[in-house]
């Protein structure tokens, strides 16, 4: 199995209610290593910017209101076949499809307010990492 890296954001719900320990720690009993972390509190253009994506969706104002609405944790994770390992350790995206165990299941709030985001495939787990951390700030 591959050595990959993905990236890994704990989201406004979570910091507020302050179990980002517990999330970090579900991340590193699945294996995963926290190679980069910081806290920032990201501005309504950062959030747009950083979910362009899915800038046509309903959702959109909502869900860049929700991610500015507080500090964030940002993380890259390593480990082997870290963005696949991460998406079965969060759990679905809306927590009422998400399998027990999972950290969404545990404390997702709602399909908004669901505790942590995480990249969905390789290409995208590169974009997300650069957005957020310069070379210097990944130490392995
Ligand atoms: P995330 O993995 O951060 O990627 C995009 C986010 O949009 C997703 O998690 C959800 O939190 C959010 N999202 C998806 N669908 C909806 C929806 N119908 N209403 C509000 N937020 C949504």
């Amino acid at each position: 199995m591959a050595i990959e890296r993905s990236f890994s954001m704990i989201k406004p719900d979570a910091v507020r209610r302050n179990i980002t320990g517990a999330i970090t720690t579900m991340l590193e009993e699945a294996g995963l290593r926290i190679i980069a972390c910081k806290r920032v509190h990201m501005s309504k253009s950062q959030a747009e910017e950083f979910y362009a994506v899915h800038k046509e969706r309903p959702f959109f104002a909502e869900l860049t209101e929700f991610m500015s609405s507080g500090p964030v944790i940002v993380q890259i994770l390593e480990g082997e076949n870290a963005i696949a390992r991460n998406r079965d350790i969060m759990g679905a995206t809306n927590p009422a499809e998400a399998k027990a165990g999972t950290i969404r299941k545990k404390f997702a709030l709602s399909l908004g307010e669901n505790s942590i985001h995480g990249s969905d495939a390789a290409a995208t787990a590169a974009q997300e990492m650069a957005y957020w951390f310069s070379g210097s700030e990944i130490t392995g």
